[in-house]
């Protein structure tokens, strides 16, 4: 299976290593080759047809902060054009998030498609804005489109409904699905204000110069407007999630939800299409601390199943571009080729 990595940043990088580990695995558990003949950051792209090795690749990356100074580079050589020359089998789409229109994502997803190739990506841009129109080419043209890693990073929310929960009735999804925000709340139950802990998280890098992504609630709209639309079967895009953010919750709000037995989450829902802080009792499920993300799948036999585990991470959510990676091989060896 001949693949390209689009974006060699933090999940590329760290895609690229757990792939090259797992070839192996892969071989022998499924006789599929993998094999990474082209690789794109902004700057250019590495294409070489008898396979990138991450070893020779990710020094070159580093040093020169494009792959395209590398032996096999290409200066400028990315986009569309890129993909519609190397014909991959399967594109693993790891460019920068971007709500405004979805690009680069979008155009390399669109393109992937058009050639025939699977996608497997954890970029979340695209889908906030254009789930059914991407899904519905991907079906009309046979190939799979995966994006587990997009939404609740490593917990594979998304993968455990198609696997776990098929023919249940899921009637909601909801939880916490933006871990910064989680730690800014966990820090102010601790006593800190909402600037301080604020501070903290960016000095921890898990918080932007730019916090309004996160703090009010975009980011976790994303999330919901895809889980509406893959699990409630909704045509939604982020634009049609209400939301509210934390700015504007106080250390003195979080104290006094404690002497209640309450906790302040900011909790996103499928079924009301809405994130905002809510308060809910101290021992239930979706009381996670920390950057943890929790869902619960409210469900109309299994009751409710809740989920928890790291929301991102660069090899938590390659983990889940190997796990679709595998999905994808698994469903062609059963000859499907119908969206899940
Ligand atoms: N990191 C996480 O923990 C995490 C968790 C869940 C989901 N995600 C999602 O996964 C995606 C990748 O995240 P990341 O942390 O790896 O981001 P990143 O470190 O910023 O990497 C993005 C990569 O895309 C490249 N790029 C930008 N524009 C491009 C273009 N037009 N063509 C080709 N490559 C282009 C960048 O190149 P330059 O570096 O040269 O600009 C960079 O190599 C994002 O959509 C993110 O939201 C990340």
């Amino acid at each position: 299976m001949r693949c390209a990595i689009i974006g060699y940043g933090n999940v590329g990088k760290a895609s690229h290593i757990l792939l090259s580990q797992k070839a192996q695995y892969i071989k022998q558990a499924y006789g599929v080759e993998i094999r990474v003949v082209a690789v794109a950051d902004i700057m250019g792209s590495a294409i070489h047809e008898k396979g990138l090795k991450p070893e020779d690749l990710i020094p070159y990356a580093e040093k020169h902060g494009t792959v395209a100074l590398s032996d096999y580079g290409l200066k400028g050589f990315i986009g569309p054009e890129l993909l519609q020359k190397v014909k991959p089998d399967l594109v693993i789409e790891v460019t920068p998030t971007n709500i405004v229109n979805g690009e680069p994502g979008l155009s390399y997803i669109m393109t992937a498609i058009d050639i025939g190739a699977h996608v497997v990506t954890t970029n979340k841009g695209p889908f906030a804005l254009k789930y059914r129109e991407i899904m519905d080419k991907a079906k009309k043209q046979g190939v799979l489109v995966k994006l587990t890693g997009a939404v609740g990073g490593a917990t594979r929310v998304l993968k455990y409904a198609e696997k776990c929960l098929a023919g249940e009735d899921i009637e909601d999804v909801r939880g916490i699905l933006n871990g910064t925000t989680n730690y800014i709340l966990t820090r102010m139950e601790e006593g800190i204000s909402f600037e301080e802990a604020l501070r903290e998280a960016q000095r921890m890098g898990i918080a932007e110069a730019d916090p309004t992504y996160d703090v009010e609630g975009i980011d976790a709209a994303c999330k919901i407007a895809i889980l509406a639309n893959a699990l409630l079967n909704e045509n939604v895009t982020v634009h049609d999630i209400s939301r509210e953010g934390i700015s504007k919750i106080t250390k003195e709000d979080v104290a006094e939800a404690l002497k209640s037995g309450e906790t302040i989450k900011l909790i996103a829902s499928a079924k009301e299409l809405s994130v905002k802080p809510a308060r809910i009792p101290v021992n239930h499920p979706l009381n996670v601390k920390g950057t943890l993300n929790a869902i619960t799948f409210q469900t109309k036999n299994a009751r409710e199943l809740t989920i928890v585990g790291p929301g991102a991470g660069r090899f938590e959510t390659a983990s889940t571009v190997i796990s679709d990676v595998i999905d994808i091989i698994e469903s062609l060896r059963r000859g499907l080729s119908e969206q899940g």
